[in-house]
């Protein structure tokens, strides 16, 4: 089956869900899929790309977005002209928030917090832009390297920063590249907590744990008769407690 497209399968046949395109100039449409389903895995809503290059991160990128409005891409490089004709048509085509900066990754300033973070710039600078971008990427979120065992920069970067930093990696293409991951960790009582919340007598509880909240919610139920909202942001989780 050819491997430009992601397939979903319907009975008695398969479709088409999604183009990658050809994806010459990387490593062929693996290398998207790879980039299409880590996003899709924390469900992106905000990434931002280190190196647009020719625009198939920036594609595949923006193909998981769009499944998520509104969603935003955030692209640097310092020739955004180099990106290809129909990865830009395709991410427009996307209908999300495109914000491409045209600047050297080392001189950009950012204030925003992303799920995904790729780096894919100057592979010197992968440990620089990996220690630069980090506090943008929120707990839970994921800081992908690209050329993870095939160029020097990314792999010397990864191997140095595994100690703290553990990493996987996922070969894409000839398999001598990888896509090195790390998930930033989520604090236990940070600003994603597990939280209760009752609309009916406007009680807020914030839990140290999802099973405290859980508890919380079920015994509020119990004895006011209210349904209870749960949230635990760190694992995407929200659900309604009602009265038995
Ligand atoms: C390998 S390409 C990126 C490929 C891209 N991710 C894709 O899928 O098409 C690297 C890009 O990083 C850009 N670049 C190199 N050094 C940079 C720097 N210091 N700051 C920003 N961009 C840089 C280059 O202009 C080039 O377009
Ligand atoms: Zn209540």
């Amino acid at each position: 089956m050819c491997q430009r497209y992601e397939w979903a399968r319907i009975p008695r046949c398969y479709v088409i869900i999604r183009d990658f395109g050809e994806c010459q100039e990387v490593a062929g449409p693996q290398y998207s899929l790879s980039l299409y389903t880590l996003a899709e895995s924390v469900k992106a809503k905000s990434i931002l790309e280190v190196g647009m290059g020719w625009g198939w991160s920036g594609r595949a990128f923006a193909l998981s977005l769009e499944n998520r409005p509104p969603a935003k891409l955030t692209s640097i490089d310092i020739v955004p002209e180099r990106v290809k004709r129909e990865n830009r048509r395709a991410v427009i085509d996307a209908g999300i928030e495109w914000n491409i900066i045209a600047e050297d990754s080392s001189e950009v300033e950012i204030d925003e917090e992303f799920d995904l973070i790729y780096i894919d710039a100057n592979p010197n600078m992968a440990h620089a832009d990996f220690l630069k971008f980090y506090p943008h990427l929120r707990p839970g979120g994921l800081m992908i390297m690209d050329g993870y065992g095939w160029q020097l920069g990314p792999t010397e970067a990864v191997d140095s920063l595994s100690p703290q930093y553990p990493f996987v990696s996922i070969p894409y293409g000839n398999s001598a590249s990888s896509h090195a991951v790390y998930r930033k960790p989520v604090p236990p009582n940070g600003k994603y907590a597990n939280r209760v919340m009752c609309k009916e007598c406007n009680t807020l509880v914030n839990c140290a744990s999802w099973k405290e909240a859980d508890k919380t919610a079920n015994a509020h139920t119990m004895l006011s008769g209210h349904c209870a909202a749960v949230t635990v942001e760190s694992r995407d989780i929200n659900y309604v407690v009602i009265p038995k």
